[in-house]
């Protein structure tokens, strides 16, 4: 059985068919010699096109081109006003570089030197008189219809190019959506409303910005933040639902999430996965020394992960868990300073500082949140005692 051409192709092929008529093309023709323009005008005419702008004075030549959307310009060499030649170069100027324009000159000027100045400046014709009526018009269809296939082959590469502009985007879209899905996935094991990842996101998209990173890393650390946690999905649920503190061999275990989560994201290919699996490894480190799994300190501690870092404390603590109530904004906000300079470091808690001083919107909105999940989330399991969540 035969396969039919995919339709994006069938459609493309279809465009490429659809060639204009030579015959409705306009032709804008410069001569200072009335005489000239008429008789030209004439054999144009009896060719059958039916669109001609016949031009007497060269200067006004370019406005003529642009205000008839011309298709061909036809132009005398020597003449009083302006050159041709300097016609030639103005045009081709004026044309973008994927447009074919054909500029064909026709002259009484048989010198080589006449010939090769035109041609080198752009014209892609040129005629010599006295000329014959017929090598005028098989001229002019050449030239014509040369441009006609540019224009359908400009239109056929643009429609690709939309193709392709339309697939990458649903593609990346697929997989921003997927990557969102997965960081979902692991907080509904432990917190069912699911808004979490999504504000980690967010805090850590504006924390980037307060501290001046450029707006593409900005929006990469946005998508990449969410997936912090995404290794509790390695976690039993043993000890992730666990009423109570968890002891020595549960809490490894529950520090394992940082082990998972990175064998989950490594050996991404995009620039989002690979950022994703250090903010999954450093974002339970802390400046004083004292996190995991790695126990580094300062500024050995990559800037997304000491980002990340504060943006989830924080808004862990201003949401309800299965082991604490929420707590206040203002007591949330005094504990991440307190923790500057021994979880955080000093310059980011700052930042952040900053960046709830100014956007008392966003302070509003997380506590109408935190009230929202209250009422709403369902905590999964019987509540943990305080502290198993760091
Ligand atoms: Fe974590």
């Amino acid at each position: 059985m035969l396969t039919a051409v995919p339709a994006p192709y069938a459609d493309s092929e279809a465009r490429m068919n659809e060639l204009r008529d030579p015959l409705d093309a306009t032709i804008v023709f410069v001569d200072d010699e009335p005489v000239n323009l008429t008789l030209l005008g004439k054999i144009l005419e009896r060719a059958g096109y039916r669109r001609l702008v016949p031009c007497g004075d060269p200067r006004a030549a370019p406005g003529l081109l642009t205000e008839h959307d011309a298709d061909l310009l036809i132009t005398d060499l020597h003449m009083p006003e302006m050159d041709g030649l300097e016609l030639i170069s103005t045009v081709t100027r004026t044309r973008s570089a994927d447009d074919w324009f054909p500029i064909a000159v026709i002259t009484a000027d048989v010198s080589p030197d006449a010939e090769r100045d035109a041609l080198s400046r752009g014209a892609k014709d040129f005629i010599t008189k006295p000329f014959r009526a017929t090598q005028i018009e098989l001229r002019v269809e050449n030239l014509l219809r040369t441009r006609i296939l540019h224009e359908a082959l400009r239109r056929h590469v643009d429609h690709l190019e939309e193709l392709v502009r339309e697939r990458t985007f649903e593609l990346e879209t697929a997989r921003l959506d997927l990557l969102e899905r997965l960081a979902l996935a692991a907080e509904f094991r432990d917190y069912v409303t699911g808004r979490h990842t999504q504000r980690v996101g967010e805090l850590c998209g504006l924390l980037a910005e307060q501290l001046g990173l450029p707006a593409p890393e900005v929006d990469l650390l946005r998508r990449a933040a969410p997936l912090h946690d995404v290794g509790k999905i390695g976690i039993p649920d043993a000890i992730l639902l666990k009423p109570g503190r968890l002891d020595e061999d549960e809490f490894r275990t529950m520090r394992e999430h940082v082990d998972v989560g990175v064998r989950l994201l490594a050996q991404g290919q995009s620039e989002l996965m690979v950022l994703a699996e250090k903010v999954a490894l450093t974002h339970h480190e802390r400046w004083d020394g004292s996190g995991y799994p790695r126990g580094l300190s300062g500024d050995d501690i990559p800037l997304v992960g000491q980002i990340v870092a504060i943006a989830d404390v924080f808004d862990t603590l201003i949401n309800a868990r299965p082991y604490k109530p929420a707590w206040k904004l203002e007591t949330a906000i005094a504990e991440i300073r307190r923790k500057s300079g021994r979880w955080f470091s000093p310059r980011i808690v700052e930042a952040f500082m900053t960046v709830l001083a100014d956007q008392p919107e966003l302070l509003a909105r997380l506590e109408r949140e935190s009230w929202e999940d209250a009422q709403n989330g369902r905590p999964i399991g019987p509540p943990f005692a305080a502290g198993n969540a760091f």
